[in-house]
């Protein structure tokens, strides 16, 4: 099977890490010290948090980086006493080489109940002298307090497009792809910054054409096109609400797309529609209350037909 490439373009260095500068510069400034604090990298997925600690943990120690680094996932199945033995049981020797202490990565620490965060918050301290704890989280607020003020905490921001550009331009040229015209902004447009999401699709497409349309990133990516979704709004508030309705239909049996999935698209596109932005709000707000009730379980094609016929009542009002 071939390689994914989320692994074979992992930053291997700090200067692949693209969009978090300022994060870079101050990790950089430990290393080169020596001195790495604890931890808590917080922020959404795909955005560099797990590479920057393989970056960090591969500047320190070199050849020897396997014997000093140890990665645990905070929320292993078989609970917090496992993850705790395993971090008592690589404590317990001294770091190997210059580098006075080890590093142990606890991903996904958010999924940890507070009990279970008081049990690491207690391991940390024991370890403390011969560790360092990278912890990594999407919400830092659902880390418990002990917790962070143990930390320092780092916020990873999504990329913005020129840094999600830079990773899709060494993918394309490496991998011998062409990108055709809008297809960079549309997998923007889709993987939003998640650098993930966006190597994911990326190698899904070039499995079936190394020339990538726009066509085939909405395509496998699950994702309505743009075009798509405003010509749906448009004929819902011209009041054709028959031909709206069955185009919704279709497009999303093609794109195999939930309700949620569409009024996320609805409330994208919204805001390009050619209306008054009075009638813009009527229907964002429209979309909030539908989007509402499907989480709380209500039936989703007759809430979204409803949300479609509420287009064209709130164009009338408008008015
Ligand atoms: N800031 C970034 N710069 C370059 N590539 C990135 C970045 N963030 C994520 N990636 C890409 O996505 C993959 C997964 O990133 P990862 O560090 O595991 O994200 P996270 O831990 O934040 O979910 C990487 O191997 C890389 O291909
Ligand atoms: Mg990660």
């Amino acid at each position: 099977m071939e390689e994914i490439w989320i692994e074979r373009y992992r930053p291997k260095s700090f200067d692949e890490i693209y969009g978090q500068d300022a994060i870079v510069a101050r990790m950089k400034a430990f290393v080169q010290r020596n001195n790495v604090p604890h931890l808590l990298l917080a922020g959404p997925a795909g955005v560099g948090k797990t590479s920057m600690v393989l970056v960090i943990v591969h500047a320190l120690y070199g050849e020897q980086w396997r014997e000093n680094f140890l990665e645990l996932n905070a929320s292993d199945d078989r609970g917090i006493d496992v993850v705790r033995t395993k971090i008592k049981d690589f404590a317990k020797t001294l770091a190997i080489g210059n580098v006075p202490f080890k590093i142990i990565l606890l991903d996904e620490c958010d999924s940890l109940t507070p009990e279970a965060q008081q049990a690491l918050r207690r391991t940390m301290e024991s370890y403390s002298s011969n560790c360092r704890f990278l912890l990594s989280c999407n919400y830092s607020s659902k880390i418990i307090d002990p917790i962070q003020s143990r930390c320092t905490i780092f916020r990873f921001k999504q990329l913005d497009k020129q840094a999600l550009e830079r990773l899709v331009e060494r993918i394309v040229k490496q991998e011998g792809l062409k990108l055709k015209t809008g297809g960079f902004d549309a997998l923007y447009l889709v993987a939003g910054g998640d650098a993930r999401r966006a190597a994911n699709i990326l190698q899904s497409c070039a499995a079936l054409d190394k020339s990538i349309t726009p066509e085939a990133i909405f395509q496998l990516s699950g994702s309505a096109q743009p075009r798509e979704v405003q010509e749906i709004l448009q004929l819902a508030v011209g009041g054709s609400f028959i031909k709206s309705r069955n185009l919704l239909l279709d497009v999303m049996l093609k794109r195999g797309l939930s309700g949620l999935d569409m009024v996320k698209h609805f409330q994208r596109e919204i805001l390009g529609l050619p209306v008054a932005e009075e009638q813009k709000m009527k229907m964002i707000e429209g979309c909030g209350e539908i989007e509402f009730r499907m989480v709380e379980g209500s039936d989703e094609f007759i809430q979204l037909e409803a949300l479609l016929a509420r287009f064209y009542h709130g164009k009338e009002q408008g008015k």
